[in-house]
């Protein structure tokens, strides 16, 4: 594992597509069965993806007991890693009011990696790493005009024809299909600016409802945006409430696909549970 920008790198010939991993909302102090997380790492390492991507809330309580989890699980994983914190990797209020507001991120920092705007290159794919978990947001996530500006300049080095993703915690857009919702102060700009810079693909989480959607965009075309459930925790909302999932993400030149899998409690490993595919001009097949 290496959280950290990797010289970029090619794929060999007889390896058509770039492969991704997704996960999200680990939670480690709520985690829904014994081994899941195992497996979890088992079943990523197996497919050898060329990259692993978490979005956010690795902890329930950002304790140290749980960042030490939440360690253990990313040392763990064979790919390269782009890891962004979420509402619950920063102290809660009460429990640390100036950590809270002063400094939110410093145990994700201490622990995971100081780098919060993590960025991936490899032939065919850019990545960019966005913090939305501050001090004084709500649980909803703010969007700073500095991480903006750090994914445009990002993105404006890497090649046209790359496709660009853009992984935060928090929401961008609303989704009336997961329910009442926030979405991020500052969101607004934020997809103005992902649009802008070509990004295609936003990977989040946050809602613990693994949902992929594709919206249309003041530029004509689409972006999608891939929201991934509860990767190992009990912590998925109303009928979701049992339910694990993460994504698997296969990029080829002109198209790409996000597969959900689903944990099966029952048989103890994640099966494919629905496929969507889009052209790279963000406009399903
Ligand atoms: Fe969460
Ligand atoms: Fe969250």
């Amino acid at each position: 594992m290496a959280i950290s920008q990797q010289p970029r790198s090619t794929k060999h010939e007889e390896q058509s597509a770039i492969r991704l991993a997704h996960l999200s909302d680990v939670h480690f102090g709520k985690i829904s069965h014994p081994g899941i997380v195992e497996a979890l790492i088992e079943e990523v390492n197996a497919a050898e993806m060329d990259l692993v991507v978490v979005s956010g809330d690795l902890t329930q309580r950002a304790t140290d007991d749980q960042y030490r989890d939440a360690k253990a699980m990313l040392n763990a994983f064979q790919a390269p890693i782009i890891v962004v914190p979420g509402n619950h990797d920063v102290r809660q209020f009460w429990h640390n009011p100036i950590e809270r507001v002063i400094t939110p991120t410093i145990r994700f920092e201490r622990t995971i990696t100081d780098d919060l705007t993590p960025t991936f290159s490899m032939d065919g794919l850019s990545v960019f790493g966005m913090n939305t978990a501050h001090g004084l947001t709500v649980k909803g996530g703010l969007v700073r005009k500095s991480s903006l500006d750090a994914m445009q300049t990002y993105f404006s080095t890497q090649p046209e024809d790359d496709l660009r993703v853009l992984v935060v915690h928090h929401h961008l857009i609303k989704n009336h299909a997961l329910g009442r919702t926030d979405i991020a102060i500052g969101a607004a700009k934020a997809i103005d600016a992902a649009v802008a810079s070509g990004v295609e693909l936003i990977l989040c989480g946050h809602y613990h409802i693994s949902n992929v959607t594709a919206y249309p965009t003041e530029k004509g075309r689409e972006i999608v945006i891939a929201s991934a459930g509860t990767a190992t925790s009990t912590r998925g909302r109303g009928e979701h409430r049992a339910i694990n999932m993460y994504n698997w993400i296969a990029v080829e030149p002109g198209s790409f696909s996000i597969e959900e899998r689903k944990f099966g409690g029952d048989i103890f490993r994640f099966l494919s549970e629905r496929a969507t595919s889009f052209k790279r001009s963000g406009l399903p097949l």
